[in-house]
C-alpha cells in the first residue's frame, strides 16, 4: 500500500520513522521539500527509502494520505476510497465534513484520539501543546521589560517575575515548568481540581479561588454557563493586579474558548505586563486579543499568535511524525489497513468512514 506525506508548517514525516513504516510494509512517498522547514533535506528522507513526488502525484497515487492540518481544498484531487490522516478540525469545519462523503474516503481526524493511556504516544494535541506552552513563555520573556529570576547584583537586587497560568492542561503545565526553569515565581489555576497536585509537583502555587467546574469523560473541561465565567473573572481581577505575565490556555472541547480576561481586567494590570493568549485559535481567552498580533493596550502587551508549534519546526515535526508512526502501527499491518472497530482508538478517531459521518458531527 502506498502512503503519501504532504507538506505543511510541521512535517508529518522525518527520516527516523521511515524504517518503522517499512516494517509494516508501507511504500513511502513524500511531497518535495516536505521537511525543509525542519532543516531536513529530501535526500535524507530518500536515503531511508522514501520516494519524492509532486503534491499532485501523491494525491492521485497514494492510498493513505498523511497531513499535519488537512486541506479540504485537496478533496477534488484525491483518488476515490483513499484514507486520510491529519488534523481536520472537525468542530470548526462542521460544514466541510460532508465534502468528504462523495469519494468514499476513510478519514481519521487526530483531534479525536481518545485520551487514554494507550493512546498517549499518538496524542498529537499533547505533543503540540507541550511545544506551545514552552514557546509561550519564551515569547513572554522576550517582550517583558524585566528578567525572570531574582538576582542580587552589586548594583541592586532584581525581583523575580510573577507568572500566572490560567488553564493547567498540557500547554499550561509545559508553560509552568518553563517559567519555573527561568526563575519566575509561578502560580496557576484550572477549573479541574485534579490538576492542583500536578501544578504543585512542578513547584508552582495552585491558586484556589474555590471555584471548580466539571470534566468530561476524556479529561476535557466542560462548558460552564456565563454566570460561572463571570464569577471567575471577578475572582481573578483582584489576583492579577500583582501579576507580571499571564499565560492563558483555557479551552473547552468543541466550543469557543471562554473569555476569562476582559478589558477592565487588563486595565488593572501594571504597565509593562504581558498576556499570552494561547487560546487564540479558539477565539481567545482575553476579550481584546487580536488574532496574530502583539497588541499594546494601556501599556499591557497582549500576544495572540496562532500556530506556535510551527515556530519550533524540528521538534514539532519530530513529535508529530512519531505520533503518526504510532497511529499507523495500530491501523495498518502487513501493508494493508487493519481496522478493528472494537479498538476504541480506531473507532473514536474516525471522522468519516466511506460515506458515513461520525455521529458526533452528523
Ligand atoms: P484543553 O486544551 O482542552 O484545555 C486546557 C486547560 O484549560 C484544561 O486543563 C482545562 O481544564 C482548562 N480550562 C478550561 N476552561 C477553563 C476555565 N474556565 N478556567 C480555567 N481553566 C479552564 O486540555 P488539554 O491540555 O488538552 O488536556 C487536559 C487534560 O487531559 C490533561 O491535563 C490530561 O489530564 C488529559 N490528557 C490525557 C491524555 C491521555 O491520557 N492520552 C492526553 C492529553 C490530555
Amino acid at each position: 500500500m502506498k502512503i503519501g506525506f504532504l507538506k505543511s508548517e510541521v512535517s508529518p514525516i522525518m527520516p527516523h520513522v521511515i524504517k518503522e513504516l517499512k516494517k509494516i510494509n508501507l511504500d513511502v512517498f513524500f511531497e518535495e521539500g516536505i521537511a525543509e522547514i525542519a532543516n531536513i533535506s529530501d535526500e535524507e528522507l530518500e536515503q531511508e527509502g522514501a520516494k519524492k513526488l509532486s503534491k499532485k502525484e501523491i494525491l492521485s497515487l497514494c492510498d493513505i494520505l498523511v497531513y499535519y492540518k488537512f486541506n479540504y481544498e485537496d478533496i477534488e484531487y484525491i483518488k476515490r476510497e483513499s484514507t486520510i490522516i491529519g488534523l481536520c478540525d472537525p468542530y470548526i469545519n462542521k460544514d466541510k465534513i460532508k465534502l468528504l462523503l462523495e469519494k468514499q474516503l476513510l478519514v481519521f481526524s487526530l483531534e479525536l484520539i481518545p485520551r487514554i493511556s494507550r493512546a498517549q504516544n499518538m496524542d498529537v494535541l499533547s505533543s503540540m501543546a507541550t511545544i506551545t506552552g514552552y514557546k509561550a513563555v519564551l515569547i513572554a520573556a522576550y517582550h517583558f521589560n524585566r528578567i525572570f529570576p531574582m538576582l542580587m547584583t552589586p548594583a541592586g537586587n532584581l525581583l523575580p517575575a510573577k507568572v500566572f497560568v490560567i488553564g493547567a492542561g498540557v500547554a499550561g503545565l509545559s508553560a509552568i515548568s518553563t517559567a519555573k526553569r527561568l526563575g519566575a515565581v509561578v502560580s496557576a489555576y484550572d477549573i479541574r481540581p485534579a490538576v492542583k497536585e500536578q501544578i504543585e509537583s512542578l513547584g508552582a502555587k495552585f491558586v484556589d479561588f474555590g471555584l471548580f467546574g466539571q470534566e468530561t469523560g476524556y479529561g476535557y473541561a466542560k462548558v460552564m454557563d456565563e454566570e460561572f465565567y463571570k464569577k471567575q473573572r471577578e475572582l481573578m481581577k483582584e489576583y492579577i493586579k500583582d501579576i507580571d505575565i499571564i499565560i492563558t490556555t483555557a479551552s473547552v472541547l468543541g466550543a469557543r474558548a471562554p473569555i476569562l480576561i476582559t478589558k477592565d481586567m487588563v486595565e488593572v494590570m501594571k504597565k509593562g505586563s504581558i498576556i499570552v493568549d494561547l487560546a487564540i485559535e479558539r477565539g481567545g481567552n482575553c476579550e481584546i486579543s487580536k488574532y496574530n498580533e502583539i497588541y499594546d493596550y494601556n501599556g499591557v502587551k497582549i500576544i495572540a499568535l496562532p500556530n506556535l508549534p510551527s515556530s519550533l519546526p524540528y521538534h514539532s515535526s519530530f513529535l508529530y511524525s512519531n505520533n503518526i508512526k504510532n497511529f499507523l502501527k495500530i491501523i495498518a499491518k502487513d501493508g494493508r489497513l487493519n481496522l478493528d472497530l472494537n479498538d476504541e482508538i480506531i473507532r473514536e478517531t474516525i471522522l468519516v468512514n466511506r460515506g458515513k459521518i461520525n455521529e458526533k458531527f452528523n
